[in-house]
């Protein structure tokens, strides 16, 4: 089958700021797939008022994560590159999908529970019902694939429920989505303080964003746990060396990493140096898209054009699919 017939979807909250592992975990997977396949990539606004009442910084928001995935390489050219709010299709559809939705079930959901733990003062209705939300984003343009992490595997499993329901009830419509990864190896970026992997939620040095300063990346790279080198040839390294080879493996050459390697073995190894060339790399690597996303940023004219494109072109395919749901359902009375 043609893979531009193959429709793919996938959602990024505006929330915090793109970081090394949504780069290598996501955004780098979705620049590769908006060429084979047929994409669209949604700012989920919606979503982010389950979690973030005050609105007064989501345009800035939503602003910088365009700029982010489109600076890393996304294409409004290549995938439909659209913002939630601007397809009001997208709440039609979960209204329906919220009678096919138990509330037992959503009271279930991992990351409900989470979010009530966190914020025990805001437990509303849009929280429970997130998971179907996220069913609509997807099944709006009946895509099959969403290249997710795996912390969004259960909400994937919630949306093939009610995929389910609806085709069993009304008629098939949807196909089951799947979580989708570009060629099966999901990479892992470890986080600098050699505990478990990059994320927004580690301590502010353990994590390095894309919109940080060459200073700040040097820095973080620099305080990163090292030892007095390994005390024997061949020793096997220890968690947080791991971490640095893997990520120097992500940005500097297979040339410059084999030395490393071959130091670390013969144990010549100076961390020092090491983690000068790391710091090197990176900041040859997130400068120009750190750059590049602050233009963009600040040409508001230009992305207002992508997002007013984006919702053109979500919108008739959303259109198309409420048709079919509406004629499934039984609500075309005229
Ligand atoms: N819930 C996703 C996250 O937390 C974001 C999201 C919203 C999404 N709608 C989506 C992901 C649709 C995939 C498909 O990252």
């Amino acid at each position: 089958m043609d893979k531009k017939k193959q429709i793919v979807m996938s959602g990024i909250r505006p929330t915090g700021f793109l970081h090394l592992g949504n780069y290598f975990g996501a955004v780098r997977n979705y620049v590769r797939l908006q060429q084979e396949y047929s994409c669209f990539f949604m700012v989920a606004d919606l979503h982010s008022l389950t979690t973030h009442p005050d609105t007064s910084s989501l345009k800035g928001h939503v602003y910088r994560v365009l700029s982010e995935n489109i600076a890393c390489g996304l294409d409004p050219e290549q995938a439909v590159l659209y913002c939630q709010s601007h397809v009001p299709e997208t709440a039609e559809l979960y209204l329906y999908l919220n009678m096919l939705a138990y509330v037992g079930e959503l009271e279930k959901t991992v990351t409900f529970k989470e979010k009530v733990r966190l914020h025990p003062d805001n437990v509303n209705a849009g929280l429970l019902t997130y998971p179907v939300l996220q069913t609509a984003d997807i099944i709006l343009h009946r895509a099959a694939l969403v290249p997710v992490g795996k912390d969004q595997e259960q909400h994937l499993e919630m949306a093939r429920n009610f995929v389910n329901r609806f085709n069993h009830r009304y008629g098939e419509i949807f196909p089951e989505p799947q979580a989708f990864n570009f060629g099966e190896e999901l990479i892992k970026v470890p986080s600098l303080d050699g505990t478990g992997k990059m994320s927004k939620s580690e301590n502010q040095y353990a994590t390095l964003y894309l919109a940080d300063s060459d200073e700040l990346i040097k820095k973080k790279i620099m305080r990163a746990k090292t030892d007095a080198g390994p005390a024997a040839p061949f020793a096997e390294k220890p968690d947080y060396i791991v971490n640095l080879f893997q990520l120097m493996q992500l940005v500097s050459e297979p040339s410059t990493l084999s030395q490393f390697e071959t130091a670390y073995n013969d144990c010549t190894i100076r961390y020092g140096d090491m983690k000068s060339q790391l710091a090197a790399d990176m900041i040859k690597f997130i400068a120009p898209i750190r750059e590049k996303a602050l233009l963009l940023q600040q040409d508001s004219a230009y992305l207002q054009k992508v997002m007013e494109a984006g919702a053109q072109k979500a919108r008739e395919s959303a259109r198309e699919t409420l048709r079919l749901v509406k004629e499934a359902m039984g609500l075309n009375y005229y």
